[in-house]
């Protein structure tokens, strides 16, 4: 299938390295409106198309897909012109800027029986893999708090704030690797800008879970030091993943604490009895793939099988939902928001186009 990339800023290379050496895929197009920028990324004497606006580069029928790597606030206006016309869409994380428009997004591709993916590049990394099979396979038992860390000294975005640029990567990981998805109670975020940049560089959402579990993300512009981390902890085993340590990504850690409540007297009378289980660590042994050629190679999948793609258009919808529950909640200071009525169901898998 020939596929069109539209943004060649930072992002976009990535995507057009991916789909150049994919046997699935043809690059026929590069779109930018910075008309330098798009024929580099196209290169010179290699017949990649060079386009300046979405309209131009629609107007050929010489694609069957695009891929959206523009800024956030351009994904609706862009996927839907290409729904429109007909093509598959893969869009860059956050699916869009506003829950809303995400759902006009998923409506229109659901209503033209086209995929509408999102590039949540993070599931297609043999770790996370791993993560969501032990999860999913009961090794951990009973999820108690996942905590994930996500800081180094990044761009400070001129369109969105640190919570909109990085915590779609920690969200949409929980959400695919928790059973169910990640559906929180209620968000709380707590924002601070310390160096008045008018948005929050630093970040940490609180998502306490329906079983009494919590989940924690704390994102970071202006930390010296890089910390990808996250932990999760269960009821018989807690992994650790380290996306810096490529020797070691994943640890299981065979530990934990176990509550056992003890009749004092045989009466009424208990007390909570706590014991500490030491045991193995041990780290699975993970290949060293690109998670991009598994993402392109999933949205080609997707497109002739004519089903949803794994981080569909819906796992957008919930990440959005969570994210705009946390700026209501940044806007009063860091209340807590329930997240009820607009939170998104779990639909991956069933619904095509969704
Ligand atoms: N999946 C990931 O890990 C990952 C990593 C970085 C960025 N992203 C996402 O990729 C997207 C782009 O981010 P970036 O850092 O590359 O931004 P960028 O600003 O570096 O590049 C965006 C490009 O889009 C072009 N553009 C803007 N509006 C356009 C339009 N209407 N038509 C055509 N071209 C247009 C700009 O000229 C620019 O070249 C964002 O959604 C971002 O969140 C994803």
């Amino acid at each position: 299938m020939r596929i069109a990339v539209i943004g060649a800023g930072y992002w976009g290379p990535n995507l057009v390295r991916n789909f150049r050496a994919s046997p699935h895929w043809e690059l026929s197009a590069v779109c930018d409106v910075d008309p330098d920028r798009a024929r580099r990324l196209a290169g010179p004497g290699t017949g990649v198309r060079v386009a300046t606006s979405v309209e131009d580069l629609l107007d050929a029928d010489d694609v069957d897909a695009v891929a959206i790597a523009t800024p956030a606030a351009t994904h609706h206006d862009i996927a839907h012109a290409a729904l429109a016309a007909g093509k598959h869409v893969l869009v860059e994380k956050p699916l869009a800027d506003t829950g809303e428009r995400g759902r006009s997004m998923v409506q229109a591709a659901s209503d033209s029986a086209l995929v509408l993916m999102t590039d949540h590049t993070y599931c297609y990394t043999p770790a996370v893999l791993k993560m969501r099979e032990l999860i999913h396979g009961g090794e951990l038992g009973e999820i108690l708090f996942i905590d994930s860390v996500r800081i180094n000294l990044g761009l400070v975005q001129p369109d969105v704030d640190v919570f909109w640029d990085l915590a779609p990567h920690d969200l949409s990981i929980i959400d695919f690797i928790l059973p169910g998805g990640l559906t929180p109670v209620t968000v709380s975020a707590l924002g601070a800008d310390p160096l008045g940049a008018g948005k929050s560089c630093i970040g940490y959402l609180t998502l306490p879970l329906a079983n009494g579990a919590i989940a924690h993300v704390h994102v970071n512009w202006l930390s010296p030091t890089k910390i990808r981390q996250m932990i999760v902890g269960g009821s018989r085993r807690t992994l650790v993943w380290d996306d810096l340590n490529p020797q070691q990504r994943l640890s299981v850690y065979d530990r934990g604490v176990d509550l056992g409540l003890q009749a004092l007297d045989g009466a009424e009378r208990r007390t909570a009895t706590v014991s500490y289980r030491l045991g193995d660590t041990w780290s699975p042994a993970l290949p060293e793939t690109e998670a991009l050629a598994a993402m392109v190679t999933e949205f080609a999948s997707a497109i002739h099988a004519k089903r949803s793609a794994r981080t569909d258009g819906g796992s957008g919808l919930r990440v959005l939902s969570i994210l705009e529950a946390a700026s209501r909640s940044l806007d009063a200071g860091g209340g807590v928001v329930p997240l009820g009525a607009e939170r998104e169901p779990v639909l991956a898998g069933k619904s095509f186009g969704g």
